[in-house]
C-alpha cells in the first residue's frame, strides 16, 4: 500500500514536472515584456549559453505572485531549523541509542524535535577513542570510534572550496564538503535517506596520533618539516598522495555517521547500459536519486545501496566538482524512462 501510494504520488509529481517544463518553454517564448520589470538580484552566472541567458532575462518579467514566498514554506522551514536547533543537554549514549535502534519507513535516522542537530553535534564534538583506516572503497577515509561507542567515517579535505575539478565527472579525489552539502540538501528536499554528515576539525598530534591504531600508523609519513601526513589504505591510496594538517595542526574533514545496517548493493542499470527488470517503486526511486545527483553534480553512483526497499544516498563525495559544467547525462534515468515508456501508464 505504502509503495503504491509512493509510486502514485511520484507519478503525479513527474507528470507535473513535464507539464511545468512545457509551460515554462511556452511562456519563455511568449514572455510579456510589457509587464512591470522586476530586477532580480545579479548572480554570478555564465550567461554565454543562450538558454541560460533567456531564462535569466525571463526571471525579470515573472508575474508578481512568484515574488512572494508561499506561506506554507515558512512552516516547513521552521520545522527544519528546529530539527537542527536543539543541541542543549545532549547525552551521547541516549542519542546513539535512539539513532541506532531507529526503525521507520520514512527516514533512515531520527530527525524531528532536534534529533538531527543532536546527531550533528555529537559527530562534530565527541571525544575520539581511537582512529583507524577505513579501507573499504576507493577513497582515503578514516574510521573514528567516538564517545558512546559510535563509529564515524572521516573523509579528509583534499581541496579548497574554490578549487575547480577539470576533466571527467569522475576526476579527482572526493570533496568532503559535497558530503555535507548533500546531507543538508537532502533534508531540505525531504529525502531522509542519507547519513548525517558535518564538517569536523581534528588535531593531528593531539586527537589522532595518540589514539591511532598500528594499521593507521603504518600509513602515516613524517615529512621533513616534522609534520605527520596520512596516505591511508584504499583502492586509489598512494604513498605519494598524502593528506597533511593545516599550519595550525588541524585536519578538516567530513564526519559522516557510520551506517551499521544490513545494506544490499546493486549495480546501477544505467552503468550497465541494460534495461533490467526493476519494480516501479525502484525505478521511481532511481529517478529521484538521479535528480538529486544532478543537483549536486555527482556522476559517480555506479552502484547504489538499498536499505529495506529504499535507496539510500551513501557516498556523495564526487559532487561539487566544477560549477561551470552541468552534466546532463546524470539525468538519464529521468529522460530515458519517459521516452522508453518503462513506466507503463505514467
Ligand atoms: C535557533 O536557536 C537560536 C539560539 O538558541 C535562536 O536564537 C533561534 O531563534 C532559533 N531558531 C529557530 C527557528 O528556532
Ligand atoms: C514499514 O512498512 C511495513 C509494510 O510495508 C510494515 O510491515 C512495518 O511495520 C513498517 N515499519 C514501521 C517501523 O513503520
Ligand atoms: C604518485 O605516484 C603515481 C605512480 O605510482 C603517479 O601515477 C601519481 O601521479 C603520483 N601522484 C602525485 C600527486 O605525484
Amino acid at each position: 500500500m505504502m509503495s503504491l501510494n509512493y509510486a502514485f504520488g511520484f507519478s503525479i509529481l513527474l507528470l507535473a514536472l513535464v507539464l511545468l517544463n512545457i509551460y515554462f518553454f511556452y511562456t519563455l517564448n511568449t514572455v510579456d515584456r510589457k509587464s512591470p520589470k522586476f530586477n532580480i538580484p545579479s548572480l554570478k552566472l555564465d550567461v554565454t549559453s543562450s538558454i541560460v541567458g533567456d531564462i535569466y532575462e525571463y526571471l525579470n518579467y515573472l508575474p508578481s505572485q512568484y515574488r512572494n514566498k508561499n506561506p506554507k514554506f515558512a512552516v516547513i522551514k521552521k520545522n527544519l531549523i528546529t530539527s537542527f536547533n536543539n543541541t542543549k543537554n545532549v547525552n551521547p549514549t541516549s542519542v546513539w541509542l535512539e539513532t541506532t535502534s531507529w526503525s521507520n519507513n520514512n527516514s533512515l535516522f531520527p530527525h524531528e524535535n532536534g534529533a538531527a542537530g543532536k546527531i550533528l553535534q555529537m559527530l562534530q564534538t565527541s571525544h575520539i577513542a581511537f582512529v583507524d583506516n577505513a579501507p573499504k572503497g576507493t577513497q582515503l577515509k578514516l574510521l573514528f570510534l567516538i564517545e558512546g561507542n559510535q563509529k564515524v567515517y572521516f573523509k579528509p579535505k583534499r581541496y579548497d572550496l574554490s578549487h575547480t575539478i577539470q576533466g571527467s565527472i569522475y576526476a579527482g579525489y572526493d570533496r568532503h564538503n559535497s558530503e555535507v552539502f548533500a546531507y543538508y540538501m537532502a533534508m531540505i528536499l525531504n529525502f531522509k535517506w542519507i547519513p548525517p554528515s558535518v564538517i569536523r576539525k581534528v588535531h593531528m598530534d593531539k586527537d589522532v596520533l595518540p589514539v591511532a591504531t598500528n594499521g593507521l600508523k603504518s600509513t602515516i609519513l613524517k615529512k621533513n618539516d616534522g609534520v605527520s601526513c596520512i596516505y591511508g589504505k584504499c583502492f586509489f591510496c598512494k604513498a605519494n598522495e598524502t593528506v597533511c594538517p593545516e599550519n595550525n595542526g588541524e585536519l578538516e574533514g567530513a564526519a559522516i555517521l557510520y551506517l551499521d545496517k544490513q545494506l544490499k548493493v546493486y549495480k546501477s542499470p544505467w552503468r550497465r547500459k541494460v534495461k533490467a527488470t526493476l519494480s516501479r517503486k525502484r525505478l521511481l526511486n532511481l529517478i529521484n536519486v538521479a535528480i538529486f545527483d544532478f543537483l549536486i553534480q555527482n556522476g559517480d553512483r555506479h552502484r547504489y545501496e538499498v536499505y529495506g526497499d529504499q535507496i539510500i544516498l551513501l557516498d556523495n563525495g564526487k559532487g561539487l566538482g566544477n560549477p561551470s559544467v552541468d552534466e546532463l547525462d546524470i539525468l538519464a534515468p529521468l529522460y530515458q524512462c519517459c521516452s522508453q515508456s518503462q513506466l507503463g501508464d505514467i
